[in-house]
């Protein structure tokens, strides 16, 4: 902001004074929201940040953690992170998913995030949404009945909110990301505010970028033949025979909807091969606690036979490389009295907040992002400069092949074709096809459904040469 200063006459200088002080606080940030310091670091933030609540109209707060780009943030873009359920909080991507500038280590002090966090690239927006999510409040009389149209409308008049008490933000480039639900999240928010504009200044929305993300109820990775894709995805990670792959696919013609005789036995055979497997990372996980059968009960109607048959033989452990208590070293962390004084939280009666998963009352009406609407992929594509969709590919829960098929399915010829695509040092990360109107599929390898969480590096090169234009 630019302030011009009139010279003044003698005696007229605490006026000045006075306007100068408030020039000094108002630098385009809320200053009451301002993180002094963060318990479990000793040492300065690497970067500035903000956490508070925005008013909307309903008198529901939500609860937003700003962290201001490392270095000079002006050149930097604005990316918003999008966690799913719904009723997921995006303080879990910022904590869990090495997108923030800090980890819980095993000690309950604070460490630098494997890769540095997003926030080396960008000023990082996390979020608590819907109202009721978190650390976000609803109104004295509670929480709505949420819908995806609800989300939607909730979303725009946040952002016009958050844009009017952070008018720096304005002039910066502003993406959108986002995982699992955020599939329908992020179109519906980012279609909303494109449309619905802020009466002050707001930043541009330049693109989006979603990984293992659900397209609707009806169709897509989320649709109700999704264990068909979940079928492939161990099959073609040899947790099944092959030759039981075969009578699964012969069986089972037209998918797992309507299931006879024949195609529910060859399913029980090649889920009693599989075993038990973490659905968010079929190699390496930390919960094996699902199979095949189970995941077909659970995701498709009309099949409780499915559920008939438990949850299988005990699993031999993964050795696994993932960090298994981080999610609960967060929870505990953001749960307690100093950490919710630093960042703003008040107390209820007294005590401190528990932070964690809250369940609120969210009806998914999203039917169908695929075919052409106003509320579609087609129509983001269109509206967006870029548009990346990734997938872990090692995700059993929105599996690889159906994001493949649903990228591919909306006709976009190709620009270049599939091919790997690899990190600075040379090393393979997954593979990527480009399509005409900057529309992009790739996959990361070896990824469960929380692609940061389990490849650190590759989702930060990924989100760098998306944010920057970049070809993979
Ligand atoms: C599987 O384990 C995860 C992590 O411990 C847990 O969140 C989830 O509820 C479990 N699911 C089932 C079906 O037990
Ligand atoms: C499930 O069964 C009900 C009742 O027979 C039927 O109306 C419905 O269409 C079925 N759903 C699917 C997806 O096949
Ligand atoms: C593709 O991206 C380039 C660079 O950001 C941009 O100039 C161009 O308008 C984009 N094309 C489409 C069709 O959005």
């Amino acid at each position: 902001m630019g302030a011009s200063f009139v010279p003044r006459k003698r005696g007229a200088w605490l006026p000045l004074l006075a306007a100068l002080a408030v020039v000094r606080a108002d630098d385009g940030f809320r200053a009451a929201d301002e993180i002094r310091s963060l318990p479990g670091w000793s040492q300065a933030l690497p970067s500035k940040q903000y956490s508070g609540s925005i008013a909307l109209a309903d008198g529901s707060g939500i609860r937003y953690w700003l962290v201001v780009g490392e270095g000079d943030w002006e050149r930097k873009p604005l990316v918003l992170w999008v966690q799913g359920g719904p009723g997921g909080s995006s303080l879990e991507g910022m904590w869990t998913e090495n997108m923030g500038p800090f980890a819980v280590a095993a000690d309950g002090a604070l460490e630098r995030s494997a890769s540095g966090g997003w926030s080396t690239e960008a000023t990082m927006l996390f979020w608590e949404m819907p109202a009721g999510v978190g650390f976000s409040t609803c109104a004295a009389r509670g929480c709505p009945k949420y819908d995806d149209t609800k989300f939607e409308a909730q979303s725009s008049e946040f952002f016009c909110e958050f844009f009017a008490a952070f008018p720096a933000l304005a002039p910066l480039d502003f993406f959108m990301t986002g995982e699992s639900y955020g599939g329908v999240y992020v179109p519906l928010a980012a279609l909303g505010f494109v449309e619905a504009g802020c009466a002050a200044a707001a930043p541009r929305l330049v693109g989006a970028m979603i990984g293992n993300g659900c397209t609707g109820t009806a169709i897509g990775p989320c649709g109700p033949d999704r264990a068909a894709n979940t079928f492939d995805q161990l099959a073609d990670r040899a947790m099944v025979a092959p030759a039981t792959a075969e009578r699964v696919r012969g069986a089972c013609p037209a998918g797992f909807l309507g299931a006879d005789d024949a195609c529910e036995r060859a399913l029980r055979a090649a889920s009693a091969e599989a075993g038990r497997y973490d659905t968010y990372d079929v190699m390496d996980g930390c919960a094996q606690n699902m199979t095949l059968v189970k995941f077909v009960c659970d995701e498709t109607p009309n099949a409780s036979w499915a559920c008939a048959f438990g949850d299988g033989p005990a699993a031999p452990r993964l050795a696994s490389g993932a960090d298994c208590g981080v999610g609960a070293r967060t929870a505990a962390y953001l749960s307690r009295a100093d950490v919710q004084d630093a960042i703003h939280v008040p107390r209820v009666a007294g005590k401190p907040v528990v932070w964690g998963a809250r369940d609120i009352h969210y009806t998914r009406t999203a039917a169908d992002l695929l075919t052409p609407s106003r509320r579609s992929y087609p129509r983001l594509v269109e509206k967006l400069d870029r548009v990346l969709i990734y997938s872990g590919d090692a995700d059993g829960q929105v599996p690889w092949r159906g994001t493949e098929a649903w990228t591919r399915g909306l006709g976009y010829a190709t620009a270049r074709p599939w091919r790997p695509w690899a990190l600075p040092t040379g090393e393979v990360a997954g593979s990527v096809v480009a399509y005409e109107r900057n529309f992009t599929f790739a996959t990361v390898r070896n990824a469960g459904h929380m692609v940061p969480t389990y490849k650190p590096d590759a989702a930060l090169a990924l989100l760098r040469r998306f944010l920057r234009g970049h070809e993979l």
